[in-house]
């Protein structure tokens, strides 16, 4: 939107939730505080300066493409503001303030907002909500006439105003030039000994400027996140968003109170979802796909008509379409299942790839392995893949066959249509449509045990 600028006030610590990080970089819905924040301020501007202090560095890595300005001392929400000053001395248009801990704002709601204030041509609006439980939050003072007169802090407020259950977001659009010619009114001397933002309000008021007040409907948007309880509710709340929105979509999800799916993560409809799964970051679903409980899927895609079964963790890889994978399987560090491929339980598998048919059903671990297409891995095979120092590869290419509980001492390849004694050590290279046996030889002593008696 045209002439509007947005400051984020993000530079303060986490006392309430005795973090030693900064508040806004704890986590619902699988992203930060501040980016949910940032996610609704860009959809309204793109020019926005970001207040930094706790963390600082931490901050700044996360997110590209704002200004920073830091606040070396948090004296306060109003001090923050106060040192964003030099960014708008220039600047004569509205600034849309955003507190770094409101995850669940939309953009739609700003978007009223700003609408609310341009039209009514205020100094200032405060976007406010009537909640039930008021705790802990600036109440918003009325006169007899219904104008907005000051916000009290909850620990300066006497019991009268306890009692108001219209609360303060902590977002706020201002006239640029009016709030910074207020700030320089602003004290500290309250309970907290901050300088309140919050204090400009009953200044602007006083100097018989405009000053609006919004009060939307939809109060869980403005949950300010202050301790670990509003930052899981707050997570329940997204995730139930996202499990409603996938649902409506298609997707069934057996148990949306048990079920965490990151807000970016896409799923095909009659896909089905049990109770207690995990999926995160940028993970593609298709359709039809069935995953079972106690998984968790990070950053990976899972072809159509796949099954997950119990307790799989899969992270950064690929699965192709009617894979199976499972129970307690690992898939991990770019590795790539093709099509029909089918991975059994306590398999792990990093960094390789499988081609289609192949089949793993237990107890393995294949790692650095480019596998080719319907190859038989037996129960227990293992690729040595690590002689301490570095990784080394396995090749086992198309129709092979390895024995159960064969190592295959890296780098090695089978060749073509080969088999692996069960058992095996290899150690070299094994020739397309040959048999390596690599083991002992079994020794038979007859009537040992009988001779033994004798001795005894
Ligand atoms: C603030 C409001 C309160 C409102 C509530 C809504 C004030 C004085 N109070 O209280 O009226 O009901 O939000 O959630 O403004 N910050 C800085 N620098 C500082 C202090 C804070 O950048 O020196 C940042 C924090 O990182 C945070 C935001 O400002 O993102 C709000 O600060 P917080 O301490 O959470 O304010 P509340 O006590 O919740
Ligand atoms: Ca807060």
């Amino acid at each position: 939107m045209e002439n509007l600028r947005i400051l984020i006030l993000a530079a303060g610590k986490s006392t309430r939730m005795k973090s030693k990080y900064a508040k806004v970089l704890h986590r619902v819905g699988g992203a930060t505080l501040l980016e949910h924040v940032l996610r609704a301020a860009r959809s309204v501007s793109m020019d926005i300066f970001v207040v930094v202090g706790h963390s600082a560095e931490k901050v700044k890595a996360l997110i590209p493409e704002v200004k920073f300005v830091d606040q070396q001392e948090q004296l306060g929400t109003g001090h923050a503001v106060i040192t964003a000053r030099e960014s708008f001395s220039r600047f004569s248009g509205d600034v849309l303030v955003l507190p770094g801990d409101v995850p669940l704002v939309s953009a739609s709601t700003l978007e009223t907002f700003i609408k609310f204030h341009r039209d009514g041509g205020f100094i200032a609006s405060i976007l406010t909500a009537e909640v039930p439980n008021p705790h802990g939050y600036g109440r918003i003072v009325r006169r007899n006439d219904n104008q907005v007169s000051s916000i009290v802090e909850h620990r300066d407020a006497t019991p009268e105003i306890l009692k108001i259950s219209e609360i303060n977001s902590s977002i706020y659009l201002f006239n640029a030039p009016a709030l910074f010619e207020a700030l320089t009114k602003i004290r500290n001397n309250n309970a907290q000994g901050e300088y309140y933002l919050t204090d400009v309000i009953g200044i602007l008021v006083n100097g018989r400027q405009k000053v609006g007040a919004f009060k939307i409907e939809a109060v869980e948007e403005i949950l300010g996140i202050n301790t670990r309880q509003e930052l899981a509710a707050a997570d329940h709340m997204m995730c139930r968003r996202k499990c409603e929105s996938l649902m409506v979509e298609g997707v069934t999800i057996v148990d949306p109170d048990t079920t965490f799916i990151d807000a970016d993560v896409e799923i095909g409809a009659d896909t089905i979802i049990y109770p207690s799964v995990q999926i995160q970051g940028k993970t593609v679903i298709g359709e039809d796909v069935t995953i079972h409980s106690f998984t968790r899927i990070s950053n990976s895609r899972i072809g159509a008509r796949s099954v997950v079964l119990e307790g799989c963790v899969i992270v950064d890889s690929s699965l192709g379409e009617q894979v199976s994978a499972g129970p307690y399987a690992h898939l991990r560090m770019a590795t790539k299942l093709a099509d029909t491929v089918k991975v059994g339980n306590f398999v792990e598998i990093k960094n390789s790839t499988l081609g289609a048919g192949t089949k793993s059903m237990h107890l393995a671990y294949l790692g650095d392995a480019t596998i080719g297409k319907n190859v038989n891995v037996g129960a227990g095979v293992i690729t040595c893949n690590y002689d301490g120092v570095h990784k080394h590869p396995t090749v086992i290419e198309d129709g092979a066959f390895i024995g159960t509980d064969s190592q295959l001492i890296a780098p090695v390849r089978i060749g073509k249509d080969a088999y692996v004694a069960a058992g095996s050590s290899v150690t070299d290279d094994v020739p397309p449509e040959s048999l390596a046996i690599a083991r002992g030889r079994q020794a038979i002593k007859e009537g040992w045990v009988r001779q033994r008696k004798k001795k005894e």
